[in-house]
């Protein structure tokens, strides 16, 4: 088992030691892990794994890349061992019981590790080391990226850690192709930027990259009153990030709404009390949904802001902001938004919200009224609408599971995520895409800002809603906050929108939702808000309309709704849907 140099092409079998060759050449590659028929797989070594195939197939499997003592432990020494365990099994079978559980409960732990770094490997290093190979020009063999290729598993976690990758020594890299690297590894690791140290030593070629350092550990409010100083209006600073820059969120994308996930004491209410006054700056108008009523304490005391928590409340809030959002999308396909001010919406755990809307809702339906109560309906809407109606959600809670944000489609109009204390469950739901997922920090205010494939690490600024270190806390953020531009009254236009349903406030919001959700007003509706309300798969809808019927054409499109749904007549779809069925719909007791 000489470890032993040898030049990959040339070599097509391991050479056999002295005295090893002829009789004895079946009993040295049994102990050494080589092929048996003497033939060289790869270029692996007795106790090297091997980078590439040497075979004329080019190719090479996991177990042929192994050093060969491994192959000799997994595959050899158990065939050898076998015999000798099931003879102990004959003579003490409790014995030998009791040491194949203790052997079972390693092998298990070895297993469950392997499993980890593979997995780790596959999903990480191997596409690091299939970014650089090309950009290095040099073969990569599949799975051995991690021969090449270091990138330490807890590098989200640790701001010492070092990404490294061994160069080819007759690589000369030039300053693009350097930056080419280092950008793909970073884009790879969603890390933000990486500092480059290339190395020449020991006749050993290499380029270590340190991840960023983390986010001051806190942040006071004037640390970010200081970051405004730089910020856009079309921007929402977050708080500092790595290496002690500003984190920003960029409003002006096509679906501008966040979603804030954080288990309990994360800072949630800070982190929306410091975002709700950026706004409130502006002079945007605010309404908060908060089914627990004490979510955000500060926003009950300034006048002008809608605070809805009860059953009424949130039912009348919801539907008043789905029709403003209608007569904004009109206004908008007309290219006229004059009197339109802008509007953000804070929804605080709906899942509670929800169950309080569906009492409400039951206490108030008659007969012929959807089941669904249309204010969940409209909570599901308000997050599709684009940038250009002037109203953004931000929606906060602990777990923000499909089901609590109105469906997993509802959830991808959430381009902004922002989580804290988040566990390995809540990543894999709310940013898949983000892997491996940070360990769970502990830190009040530490946060990660996930847009798209893009991850960032930021504390934020700290506000004192409880005025505990300082009594004048949130005096200070009101004044802050009502100190820019001036707000609209939102309370006032929800009451005047209700004065316009109608006298008696109940009966007439309730004829609204109804007259809304059973005939088709101007505006259409959403082939999405169709299917569910005939309880019919939306997948099925689109497919019929990408393939009608023939003899029986889908209904043109009556309207452009928010996020540039295209919007239907109610009855020409249902028409449609009784034709392709041949069959009366009455989901929704017609
Ligand atoms: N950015 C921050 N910096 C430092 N401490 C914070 C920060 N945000 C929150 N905290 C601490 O955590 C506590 C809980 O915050 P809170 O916003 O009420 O959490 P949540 O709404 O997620 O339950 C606060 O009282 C405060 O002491
Ligand atoms: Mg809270």
């Amino acid at each position: 088992m000489a470890k032993k140099k040898v030049t990959p092409y040339h070599a097509e079998s391991y050479p056999l030691p002295l005295g090893f060759n002829g009789r004895l050449a079946g009993t040295y590659r049994w102990f050494s892990g080589r092929p048996l028929n003497g033939h060289r797989y790869t270029d692996a070594t007795g106790f090297r794994y091997g980078t590439m195939a040497t075979d004329i197939s080019g190719r090479a499997t996991a177990y042929q890349l192994m050093p060969g003592y491994k192959r000799f432990l997994y595959a050899r020494l158990p065939i050898m061992v076998a015999p000798g365990a099931a003879a102990a099994f004959l003579v003490e079978p409790g014995q030998a019981s009791m040491a194949g559980l203790g052997l079972a409960t390693l092998g298990i732990k070895e297993l469950d590790k392997w499993r980890r770094t593979r997995r780790f490997r596959s999903w990480i290093t191997e596409p690091v080391a299939t970014g650089a190979a090309a950009i290095l020009k040099v073969k990569h063999a599949k799975g051995q990226g991690h021969t090449w290729v270091h990138v330490p598993e807890d590098f989200r976690d640790d701001e010492h850690a070092k990404i490294r990758i061994n160069l080819p020594p007759e690589w000369i890299g030039d300053p693009g192709d350097k930056a080419r690297l280092v950008d793909m590894v970073a884009n790879r690791l969603n890390l933000d930027e990486l500092s480059p140290s290339w190395s020449w030593t020991n006749g050993r070629h290499t380029v270590d990259m340190s991840v960023p350092s983390k986010p001051p550990p806190a942040v006071s409010f004037q640390d970010g009153l200081d970051i405004l100083a730089n910020v856009q209006d079309t921007e929402l600073a977050m708080g500092l990030g790595t290496r002690g820059r500003p984190e920003i969120f960029s409003l002006a994308m096509e679906s501008p709404h966040l979603l804030i996930a954080g288990g309990s004491g994360a800072g949630k209410s800070v982190l929306l009390a410091w975002l709700v006054g950026q706004f409130m700056r502006r002079g945007y108008g605010v309404a908060v949904l908060d089914s627990k009523f004490l979510s955000h304490m500060w926003l009950r005391r300034v006048p002008g802001v809608l605070y809805a928590s009860e059953g009424q409340e949130l039912h009348e809030a919801l539907l008043w902001l789905e029709d403003e959002m209608f007569r904004r999308a009109r206004a908008r396909a007309k290219g006229d938004m004059t009197g339109f001010q802008p509007l953000v919406v804070v929804m605080e755990e709906m899942a509670g919200a929800t169950n309080r809307l569906r009492q409400y809702w039951n206490s108030i339906k008659v007969n012929g009224d959807p089941q669904q109560s249309p204010a969940i309906t409209a909570m599901v809407n308000l997050s599709s609408m684009g940038r250009e109606l002037l109203m953004h959600v931000l929606m906060a809670g602990q777990s923000l599971t499909a089901k609590t944000v109105g469906g997993p489609e509802n959830r991808e109009n959430f381009q902004g995520r922002t989580l804290a204390r988040a566990t390995a469950a809540q990543w894999r739901m709310l940013a898949p895409q983000i892997k491996p997922a940070p360990t769970k920090r502990q830190k009040p205010g530490r946060w990660h800002l996930v847009v798209g494939d893009t991850l960032r690490e930021y504390q934020a600024p700290f506000i004192d809603l409880k005025d505990e270190t300082d009594p004048n806390a949130t005096a200070r953020l009101i004044e802050w906050a009502t100190g820019g531009a001036e707000m609209p009254d939102v309370p006032a236009l929800l009451a005047s929108w209700l004065a316009d349903q109608g006298d008696d406030e109940e009966t007439s919001l309730a004829d609204y939702a109804r007259s809304e959700a059973a005939s088709s007003g101007p505006a259409g509706i959403s082939l999405r808000t169709f299917a569910q309300e005939q309880g019919l798969s939306l997948t099925t809808v689109q497919n019929w309309k990408a393939r009608p019927m023939a003899g029986v054409p889908f209904p043109v499109e009556v309207g452009i709704g928010a996020n540039r749904t295209h919007l239907y007549d109610r009855d020409h779809l249902k028409d449609y849907v009784r034709a392709r069925l041949r069959e009366p719909v009455t989901a929704d007791g017609e």
